[in-house]
């Protein structure tokens, strides 16, 4: 396994920079919830790390739950537009003003996927908030409510975020020089 020293083109959001902005949207959320029944859902396995720092800066009660899923064409650096349900939720999120916390939006087609799905279950209120958005990138619209960063084109790592499932604990997040990068 290489050291992300070798393929960091650069850090492009330091963890001090990641943090301060996380706890910005953890007091915008606060906010915006009060008097609500707040259940954050997390998509595996991205997600994680962002779930865990973004909770502790919410100040009124809510609950989590996570789900996760595949995309069709598994491996690869881009998804398909299908997913598929690989672990479904515990509970019913019938009535609740659901959250859902994701990692990074690019062409958009997973969230609108579990967007869809969600919304099945009828749950009072469905909002999205993404940390990264790679805005050129997009290719179906979804409407995000709570956005921490606009990233360039680019393949990033860390923060949850992996390269061929490694790299997810570095508590920043970098671009990848891929003629650097040799998969094992
Ligand atoms: P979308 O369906 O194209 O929006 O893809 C979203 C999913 O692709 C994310 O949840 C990530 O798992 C993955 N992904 C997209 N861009 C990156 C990246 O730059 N680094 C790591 N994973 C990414
Ligand atoms: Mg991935």
């Amino acid at each position: 396994m290489q050291d992300y020293h070798e393929f960091l083109d650069k850090i492009i959001i330091s963890e001090s920079v990641l943090q301060q902005r996380i706890a910005e949207l953890g007091k915008e959320i606060s906010r915006d919830y009060q008097d609500h029944n707040l259940h954050l859902i997390c998509v595996l396995r991205g997600g994680v790390l962002f779930l865990a720092d973004l909770m502790r800066q919410i100040s009124v009660n809510h609950t989590i739950d996570f789900m996760a899923i595949s995309s069709y064409g598994v491996g690869e650096r881009q998804s398909t537009g299908q997913v598929r349900i690989t672990l479904d939720l515990q509970e019913d999120i019938h009535d609740r003003d659901v959250l859902l916390v994701e990692d990074i939006v690019d062409s958009g087609f997973t969230i609108a996927s579990v967007l869809e799905f969600l919304s099945t279950r009828h749950p009072r209120s469905l909002r999205v908030c993404a940390l990264l958005d790679k805005v050129e990138r997009r290719e179906i619209a979804v409407p995000i409510h709570y956005r921490g960063f606009a990233i360039p084109n680019k393949f990033v790592f860390g923060f949850g975020l992996d390269i061929d499932e490694y790299y997810r604990n570095l508590p920043f997040i970098g671009a990848v020089n891929l003629d650097h990068y040799h998969p094992t």
